[in-house]
């Protein structure tokens, strides 16, 4: 691909075009970028490129003349190509990807003309431009903004010129929605961590909350580019998808942290219900008995131990925070806690199903980490079984790692073996 960029400015022009990417492609021979100097046309001793405008007012015009000339010697240099003259002008249609495709695919020259001061005479628009772009519904002081990027958009499809054709594929407005977020180095930054699911290596995951994530971007920033969108029958269950997860409880009320009191007890038994029904319905062996009941939660509330969140005032979450060593977590195998001092343990921990995936369970691991804090503790234990994948998913969200196994007893014929987990706060 050849491309000409008529203007006053080409040092300017080619100090952002001949580096990088196009830089290299250009040192490969895929590309033939050139900023050509229309002053050097002028057929006026002055090198003068402009003039006062016909019927009076603001500004100057740039003259027909350099610019016919500075095109005719172009064209004469190039020869015989496919090639489209485009005026960068607030006037044109507005550039996008689409017509980035297009030039890239039906063009090897293209030979951008920049304005500056009030713009052109009209009449070498009328003679010797094929179409004119716009960078967009906003006034430049020259053409030479838009033919940059005009450039690098159209330049950066043409084959060879990025390692892969992927590397655009897959992105923004290719196929009419937005990219998926992207992440990098280091995992956790500034207390924000990259989605599990990037960090898991399982590609066709991968694939899917991709292209769940582009859905939604484009549906929330560019509802514009959603209502063109061509929805595969996938991404249309992607879409049902997304709105059932936005159908969810917004928490927007008031969150609080109380310590549990007997009235609640009823509706914290609730809450354990759901919790089993919902292991039940993941496979997951654990509180397939009788534990937890009420029992436990009036014996968390005598040690002063068992906390409800509320939601509005409704109980909507549980759990116990307790300074007691835990008899089965000194016998930890196939790993070692972190710290050997005092420290707090989570237990029964759960919320109520209509909260699932609203964030409330987040809320009640940071009142734990607060009130363990609040008891000058800063080494904060939990346990859960090895096929507890959501609550596995919380902890490492929350910033808990991995210690080893222990055993905990809750029960005849329940299975005690568990997998544990320390926070350093
Ligand atoms: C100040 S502008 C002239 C604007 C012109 N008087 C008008 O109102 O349409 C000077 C030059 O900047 C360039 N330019 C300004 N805004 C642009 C935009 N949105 N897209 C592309 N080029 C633009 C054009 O080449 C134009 O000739």
């Amino acid at each position: 691909m050849r491309v000409d960029i008529m203007t006053l400015f080409p040092e300017a022009v080619a100090a952002s075009l001949k580096i990088s990417i196009l830089g290299r492609a250009e040192k490969k021979g895929i590309l033939d970028i050139r900023c050509v100097q229309i002053r050097d046309y002028t057929d006026n001793k002055q090198q003068q490129v402009d003039d006062y405008p016909y019927g009076g007012g603001w500004g100057c015009v740039m003259m027909a003349q350099p610019l016919k000339s500075c095109l005719d010697a172009v064209c004469a240099d190039a020869g015989e190509r496919r090639r489209r003259v485009i005026y960068l002008s607030p006037q044109g249609k507005p550039f996008d990807q689409a017509a980035a495709r297009r030039l890239a695919g039906e063009y090897d020259h293209l030979v951008l003309v920049c304005g500056h001061y009030e713009g052109v005479d009209e009449r070498f628009i009328e003679q010797c431009v094929d179409e004119e772009l716009s960078l967009g519904d906003f006034v430049l002081t020259g053409g030479e903004i838009a033919a940059m990027a005009v450039t690098d958009a159209v330049c950066r499809l043409i084959p060879g010129v990025l390692s892969d054709e992927e590397c655009f594929t897959g992105e923004s407005h290719w196929d009419g929605l937005l990219e998926y977020p992207q992440y990098t180095r280091p995992e956790t930054w500034e207390g924000r961590e990259v989605p599990e699911v990037l960090r898991g290596g399982n590609d066709a995951q991968i694939r899917r909350w991709r292209r769940k994530k582009m859905l939604e971007r484009t549906m929330d920033k560019r509802p514009d580019l959603w209502e063109k969108a061509e929805l595969s029958p996938e991404d249309r269950e992607l879409e049902a998808e997304i709105r059932k997860d936005r159908s969810r409880l917004q928490l927007t009320g008031a969150v609080e942290c109380r310590p549990v009191r007997e009235e609640d007890a009823e509706a914290v038994e609730l809450l354990f219900r759901q919790a089993r029904n919902y292991l039940r319905r993941h496979r997951v062996d654990q509180w397939q008995g009788d534990y937890p009941a009420r029992q436990e939660v009036l014996e968390d509330m005598e040690r002063g131990e068992g906390y409800v969140m509320t939601y509005e005032g409704r109980v909507a979450g549980y759990f116990c925070l307790s300074s007691r060593p835990e008899e089965g977590y000194t016998a930890i195998t196939d790993g070692k806690w972190r710290r050997e001092g005092p420290y707090c343990v989570i237990h029964r921990s759960c919320v109520g199903a209509e909260y699932r995936g609203t964030g409330m369970a987040d809320r009640m691991f940071r009142s734990a980490e607060d009130l363990t804090l609040a008891m000058g503790i800063s080494d904060l234990r939990v346990d859960t079984h090895r096929h507890n994948e959501a609550m596995k998913a919380l902890l490492k969200r929350r910033g808990f790692q991995y210690r080893g196994n222990v055993l905990v007893e809750v029960g005849p014929g329940s299975d005690p073996r568990r997998q544990a987990f320390e926070k350093v706060l």
